[in-house]
């Protein structure tokens, strides 16, 4: 099915605006999405009917904004092929999700076990990793990848053993746009008897796992980057784990009974979700969800595809450019950099004439110090961009190697 592009950007009120006299042409998609209409409308909804704690009171309001907050979870539980719905965790997004495993699994490691992460992580999956290593004396191994940006699988079956513990990847890029191999990294990895987490926070908009199906341990996204708000997100964590892991925060709402001699833990979810959320937040995120299944996750995913293609075919055609990742299995994202010109200078000149994008190390300094750069251009497609924006994107790229040149 093909999508009506234009009748879609009418739920995006933002991107119908000129910037420094230029049609917004919104290319940085992989840093936040934008928001439909109707998840604006749920938060503005939430806050002007029901807003009240959740959880807490006997009162009417209470008690449908529970359910709200409740159906959400549940509707989370549908979109991601979840078994039980208490083992949806909401977070405020995808790095406090990780934060929270490494925190907890401080009790689980000892010295000299052994966590496995890549060359091509978001530091939001690196630093937790090394403060955990810190607290504990494991040791940190890292897959390599390759020049195209694919993680080098053979060094990934060397670096497993009876030591590995867990499992840290990405499940898509957020500088290569590589989208992992994770059905054989899950399966190697509880080949040795080690746990998996994903880091899915690129994957939202674009791929819709089964995670059931994939028996990932824990899978890690943020609502903003797949048309929801910021400062809410989710961990998935199998039954199993949650209940091993001891709670990640103390507070409000974590609790079964408190006294001063000892304090026991409630059940799941809420063993791990202390203090008040965010709950129009968490509603909205469901909104999200739906929205995107309506539209369809394949649809979508068809369609940055072929926007993916077309902006790849035309920006190789300037001379002077480096691309960053190709993998054959790649996600809406092209990372460039015009030879001997700086991606902030390229950044701030495409911005003159309406074009957003991202530059910089795109928070994966080992990246790139693998290729020797000091950042790149980054432009990431949503399905409410169109192949004329890709003409302008192009258009301003040509004219700013032209001017820095
Ligand atoms: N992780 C986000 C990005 O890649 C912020 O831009």
């Amino acid at each position: 099915m093909s999508l009506d592009v234009q009748k879609l950007r009418k739920q995006f009120p933002i991107l119908d605006q000129k910037i420094n006299g230029y049609p917004l042409v919104y290319f940085d998609n992989a840093a936040t999405s934008q928001k439909p209409k109707v998840v604006v409308e749920t938060l503005e909804n939430f806050y002007y009917k029901y807003n009240a704690n959740i959880h807490r009171g006997v009162h009417t309001l209470s008690q449908e904004a529970t359910n709200l907050y409740e159906e959400a979870r549940k509707t989370l539980q549908k979109h991601y092929t979840i078994k039980h719905s208490h083992e949806v965790i909401f977070t405020s997004g995808t790095t406090e999700s990780i934060n929270l495993v490494a925190s907890s699994f401080t009790s689980l490691l000892e010295k000299g076990d052994e966590i496995i992460i890549s060359q091509m992580e978001h530091h939001s999956n690196i630093v937790p990793w090394q403060l955990l290593c810190e607290r504990t004396g494991a040791v940190l191994k890292v897959i390599p990848i390759s020049k195209s940006g694919e993680l080098i699988l053979e060094s990934y079956n060397q670096l497993l053993s009876k030591k590995t513990k867990l499992v840290a990847v990405l499940h898509v890029s957020n500088t290569l746009g590589t989208i992992n191999p994770v059905e054989k990294i899950i399966h190697k990895a509880h080949q040795v008897g080690a746990a998996v987490l994903l880091d899915g926070a690129q994957a939202g908009m674009h791929l819709k796992p089964d995670l059931q199906k994939l028996d990932v341990d824990f899978y890690a996204t943020s609502a903003h980057k797949m048309c929801g708000p910021t400062g809410v997100g989710m961990l998935y964590g199998k039954e199993k784990w949650l209940n091993k892991l001891p709670p990640y925060q103390g507070g409000g709402e974590m609790i079964k009974e408190v006294t001063f001699a000892k304090t026991t833990y409630a059940d799941l979810p809420h063993k791990f979700e202390a203090g008040t959320p965010n709950i129009a937040g968490g509603i909205a995120f469901a909104t999200a969800i739906d929205f995107l299944n309506e539209i369809g996750i394949e649809t979508i995913y068809q369609h940055e595809n072929k926007l993916l293609t077309y902006a790849t075919e035309q920006l190789t055609q300037i001379e002077d450019i480096e691309l960053y990742g190709t993998a054959k299995r790649k996600s809406a994202v092209l990372s460039f950099n015009l030879k001997n010109i700086h991606p902030f200078d390229v950044g701030t000149i495409i911005d003159k004439l309406g074009v957003a994008v991202r530059t910089g190390h795109h928070c994966t300094q080992p990246i790139m110090d693998y290729y020797n750069i000091q950042g790149t251009v980054r432009a990431s497609f949503a399905f409410y961009n169109t192949f004329e924006e890709v003409d302008a994107f192009i258009k301003a790229v040509k004219k700013a190697k032209t001017m820095l040149s």
